[in-house]
């Protein structure tokens, strides 16, 4: 077996991954370190902890997240780690709650993390230092990002540069109204670089294909249905925004983001089956335009926003051969469920559009698994995939070398 060194070194520039970087055991510990453990992720929406004292527990490969509103009504996340012999002390997904109780020797924690009480705890140990470990939480406009690291990345660029994105779809005044897990049977890069293309979207994705221009990205058609988007984008509330900070084009210490907006095809006004709307507007927006924007927010966190919902895509490891999507669908704070919109119809695309992903993604799971598998070139179709991959791997050298 070749050292990381040599396999990075030997791995051919925009040509599919080596085998052994879906299967190494090694490389996966590097990855969940230095890259699970080191990022931005999104978490959930500040509208999941109304009140005082909510809280639910986010988890991550080893790691137990509490992410909680205090009573000066901030949010805030710890690890599930308790300071005594190291249980978790929250056993309950989600819940409201005006302490934490460890479950094996009652240790006692605020909702600030501080411990409370520690019965017997011998002279000359201060509670104050035995508090629960903070994790690193940032609301960008409401949606919840967390980063586990002891020094992470900086999200002011993001913060500022997708400010006005965030206030056109109303980000902050949204509310989760469906969520489901997706576990997917591969490594995590597999379904990352699967979601990176759409070079498979005609032959995968009927559904998609039908309403959404991307499928025909750099072929003809495409710019003149992005153009009659142009056109209207003021009239209905919108603005001319494009971002591109994310992968190869990340600014140094400061997380990944992008935005851009590209169109639906005639007839569509959201990412609905019949093409009518979905739920009401969101934000500033004024009427419906055909077309939907693309947030990237750092490596493994996406939004799909719609002029009526949006649709959030996030994709982690369970481990090194299985991973998971999360979708959560968002529409405004007010919208009523059965009156404003309906569950199913707002689920339907990316419900059924991510089954059909996770049977390619395993498909090609089981290939690279052969022992015939060779890396393959990338197209040009797949120029998000090689920019997700030039990053990764860059990552890996500054982790590996
Ligand atoms: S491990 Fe939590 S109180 Fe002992
Ligand atoms: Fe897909």
């Amino acid at each position: 077996m070749n050292s990381i060194k040599e396999l990075l070194n030997h791995q051919q520039e925009d040509w599919s991954l080596d085998q052994r970087f879906y299967k190494d055991m090694s490389i996966f510990d590097l990855e969940k370190h230095n890259i699970f453990y080191n990022s931005w992720i999104f978490i959930g929406h500040e509208s999941q902890i109304p009140n005082k004292g909510d809280f639910f527990v986010y988890k991550l490969l080893d790691e137990e997240i509490i992410v909680l509103r205090n009573k000066e009504n901030k949010v805030k996340a710890f690890f599930n780690v308790c300071r005594h012999r190291g249980s978790r002390v929250c056993l309950e997904e989600k819940g409201n709650t005006s302490r934490f109780t460890c479950p094996y020797h009652s240790w006692t924690y605020n909702l600030d993390g501080k411990l409370l009480a520690a019965k017997s705890l011998r002279e000359g140990i201060e509670k104050s230092e035995l508090g629960l470990h903070p994790c690193n939480i940032e609301s960008a406009s409401g949606m919840l990002l967390i980063n586990l690291s002891d020094n992470p990345e900086s999200l002011k660029n993001l913060q500022s540069d997708l400010k006005e994105p965030f206030e056109m779809f109303g980000f902050k005044d949204l509310k989760v109204a469906a969520h489901k897990n997706y576990p997917i049977a591969s490594n995590w890069k597999l379904a990352v670089e699967n979601y990176q293309e759409c070079y498979h979207c005609g032959p995968a994705h009927p559904e998609y294909s039908l309403s959404h221009s991307l499928k025909i990205e750099d072929e003809p058609g495409f710019d003149e249905a992005q153009e009659k988007m142009m056109k209207n984008l003021d009239s209905c509330g919108l603005k001319d925004i494009e971002v591109n900070k994310d992968f190869s084009n990340k600014d140094p210490d400061q997380e990944q983001y992008a935005y851009s907006r590209y169109a639906l095809f005639d007839g569509y006004m959201t990412g609905s089956k019949d093409g009518k709307p979905l739920a009401p507007l969101l934000g500033g927006i004024k009427e419906f335009n055909q077309g939907c924007s693309d947030f990237n927010i750092g490596p493994v966190s996406y939004f799909l926003a719609y002029c009526d919902h949006i649709v959030g895509y996030i994709f982690t490891p369970t481990s090194q051969d299985q991973c998971q999507c999360d979708i959560y669908w968002l529409v405004n704070k007010d919208a009523e469920e059965n009156k404003d919109y309906d569950k199913e119809k707002l689920m339907w695309l990316w419900d059924v559009t991510t089954y059909a992903d996770e049977t390619i993604i395993v498909n090609n799971q089981k290939g690279v698994n052969s022992i015939k598998y060779q890396s393959g070139p990338y197209t040009d179709k797949e120029h998000s995939t090689r920019r997700f991959i030039k990053w990764y791997l860059s990552e890996l050298k500054s982790y590996a070398l």
